[in-house]
Parts: structure tokens; sequence; C-alpha cells
């Protein structure tokens, strides 16, 4: 599975890339406004450290509108995957953009019929927001077992990418059911490391090193 940084935040960016940990990246307008910055520079910023599909959404609510958005951010970078929500104008949008060669992620997907819809329509990657379906009872895990079932039932190529991640588990999930891409805040890639077993059994062997005086520089 694939790990997309769910952040515009650069230095965690780079923190995790240097780990190897960073396939891709994923931003959203509330990102953008929660970095202070502006979505031109911090995207064009995040594309020259990372190589793989760096995300970046319109915010345009029509066609027309949203296709000249989409060309001007996909012009950033060859990197650049243009997103667009999942709404009629969404899929439109998403149907000329990939046409044209451009990577495309369909967003704030919440049901495997709008899924068929995004992968009918070329989108590269759908994503499915887990935690928010979550938040209102409905499993959100669910809905990415169904759309891999849909989507290997007929050898679509849209990726399946895992959003609204809250969790260490939401990712570990999702990697059993298959997702090609799970995008994470760091703070949740981070958590992924802890195990409570882990922090006992190092604090034991620090004890011994202690108590046996053990050096090795
Ligand atoms: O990638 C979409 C994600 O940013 C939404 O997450 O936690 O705001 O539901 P959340």
């Amino acid at each position: 599975m694939k790990f997309f940084v769910d952040t515009a935040e650069i230095d965690a960016i780079k923190e995790l890339h240097a780990l190897g940990m960073v396939d891709g990246v994923t931003t959203n307008p509330s990102l953008i406004a929660k970095s202070g910055r502006d979505i031109l520079e911090v995207t064009k910023e995040i594309c020259d450290i990372v190589s793989g599909p760096v995300s970046a959404e319109v915010v345009a609510l029509d066609a027309d509108t949203m296709l000249a958005e989409g060309r001007k951010l996909a012009k950033i970078a060859d990197n650049i995957a243009v997103k667009v929500p999942l709404t009629w104008a969404g899929l439109q949008t998403c149907k000329a953009l990939s046409d044209e060669g451009t990577m495309v992620n369909v967003t704030l997907c919440f049901s495997a019929n709008q899924a068929l819809l995004a992968a009918k329509a070329g989108a590269t990657f759908i994503s499915p927001f887990i935690g928010r379906l979550d938040d209102i009872n409905i499993d959100g895990l669910e809905l990415i077992e169904d759309i891999r079932t849909i989507y290997d039932n007929y050898g679509f190529d849209t990726q399946i990418l895992a959003a609204s991640i809250r969790s260490a588990n939401h990712m570990s999930e999702c990697a059993k059911i298959g997702a090609d891409v799970a995008t994470a805040p760091p703070g949740v890639i981070k958590a992924m490391a802890n195990h409570v077993l882990t922090d006992k059994g190092l604090a034991g062997f620090m004890a011994d090193v202690e108590k046996a005086g053990i050096k090795i520089l």
C-alpha cells in the first residue's frame, strides 16, 4: 500500500520523506488554509520535494471554471493530480482532464456508486472518506471493501485512495482490504510505530544496560 501524507505542512512532509514514507501528498482547501500559504506557491514547494503524485484541489463549483483551474494547477509540475469533488461537474472535469493526460483524484466519495462513476470518468484516484463515515455511524472500511470488490470485478484501474484516516488502526485495516493508497496526517503515520509492549520492553532493556554498565561507544 502506498502512503500519501495528508498535509500542506512542508516540515512534516520533509521529515517523513527522509524516511521513505512519502509516496505522494494530498492537500485540500482546508489544509491549504491551515498552512496560511498561497496554494500555487506551497503546492510547487511540495512538488519539488516529492516525486510521487501531489493532489491539489480545485475551488470552483461549475465544470468550466473547474477545468480552467485544473489546467492551471496541472502546470505547476508533472506530478500534480488535480483533485475534484464528486459532483456531476467534478466528474465532467475529471473526464476532460484525464483525456488530456492529467492525473485526477476524485474526492469526497461516500458511496460505492460514486466510486463507480469516478472510475467510468477516468479517475486516477478515488478518495473515499473513512473517518467522516465513521463519524455518522456508517462503517467507512466497509466502503473501501465494496469499492475494492467492484473495481476488481471489472478491472477498473482507478486506484483506491483511502482518505479521512483518523487512526493507525485505519491504516492496517486499509492495507488488509487492499486499498492501493492511504493518505493520512503525519501524526497518524508516526503513531503506527507505537506499541505499549515496545515501550515496556525497551524500559526493561535500558534498566539492564544501566545495571550492567553496557557501553558500545
Ligand atoms: O484527504 C481528505 C482528508 O483530509 C479529510 O480528512 O479528517 O478532515 O475527514 P478529515
